[in-house]
């Protein structure tokens, strides 16, 4: 049996992720969807918005799952019995972080081995922090992310910005 784990932020999971989940679900007996604590950046969305909102967008994928985790990542792997790890190449400049991680997660734990999928051509352009952007100047999010996940962003973003509003009325 092979259990694999595909890790990120996913602050929010866009088409881009949906994409690597969905082709390298049918790839592996059992997919967990790793959903990093980042305690260094401040994410759009908490870790329980970020985790509920991948379940609801892959709830048709039947050996999904969504674990959040914090720590290292190959302890993460090595702590849910997965032995490979799931990552996406969008284009050349992700290759040498990527290439990076591998190699130290495989020094870190060899039997671990990191497989990468690229990125369909589609979406090879996409990431969570552009979508932040582009929501947050009120620009349509609707060819990146899911209808659930636009209107998630939609309602944070609003609320975000009337927070905002609020504070400098209130300087
Ligand atoms: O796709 P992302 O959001 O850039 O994901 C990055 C992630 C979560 C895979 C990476 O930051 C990570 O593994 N963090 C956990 C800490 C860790 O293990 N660091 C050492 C990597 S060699």
């Amino acid at each position: 049996m092979t259990r694999a784990i595909y890790p990120g932020s996913f602050d929010p999971i866009t088409n881009g992720h949906m994409d690597i989940i969905e082709r390298s679900s049918k790839m592996v007996d059992e997919l967990i969807i790793g959903v990093l604590i980042n305690h260094s950046k401040s994410p759009l969305f908490t870790i329980e918005e970020r985790t509920d909102m991948i379940r609801k967008v892959t709830e048709h994928l039947g050996n999904v799952s969504v674990k959040a985790f914090d720590g290292l990542l190959i302890d993460f792997a090595k702590n849910c019995g997965a032995s490979v790890i799931v990552r996406g190449l969008r284009a050349v400049t992700d290759f040498e972080y990527e290439l990076q991680m591998a190699q130290t997660n495989r020094v870190l734990a060899p039997n671990v081995d990191t497989v990468f999928l690229t990125t369909n051509l589609k979406y090879s352009y996409l990431s969570s922090s552009i979508v932040k952007e582009i929501a947050g100047f009120g620009g349509d999010i609707s060819e990146f992310v899911s209808p659930y996940i636009e209107k998630k962003v939609k309602e944070k973003v609003k609320g975000k910005n009337s927070d905002e509003q609020d504070r400098t009325i209130n300087k």
